[in-house]
């Protein structure tokens, strides 16, 4: 079982739908609402690294503005050719606050850094 490290998202989450790029855990990350649900994923396109922060939703896949590579935001994996996935992060609603959820290595484990 992965060991995940939660991190409080500080940023005030809007009413409906949005995009937009955030920095957690030192990490430049894409938090986006789409269809009711909210989302983080890593921010940097992996075909040529377009920011995904400033592409868009349709029918539950985030499309890339650079090349308009898809991507499914439940699994993370590009559209049908694409061969290339995006790193999705675990979201958890507390009391206070919404948390992310980052892997951490053995190295991290022992030192207190994330992989991912
Ligand atoms: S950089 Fe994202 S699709 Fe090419």
């Amino acid at each position: 079982m992965a060991n995940l490290r939660w991190y409080k998202i500080d940023e005030k989450i809007p009413e409906g739908d949005f995009i937009r790029q955030i920095t957690l855990a030192g990490k430049k990350l894409c938090l986006l609402r789409t269809e009711n649900k909210i989302h983080l994923v890593q921010n940097s396109c992996p075909h040529a690294g377009g920011l995904l922060s400033t592409g868009w939703c349709e029918n539950s896949q985030l499309i890339c503005p650079i090349h308009r590579y898809a991507y499914n935001l439940e699994n993370g994996r590009g559209a049908e050719g694409q061969g290339d996935y995006i790193h999705i992060y675990p979201l958890r609603e507390e009391a206070d606050g919404l948390y992310a959820g980052f892997r951490q290595s053995l190295f991290g484990r022992l030192f207190g850094r994330d992989e991912s």
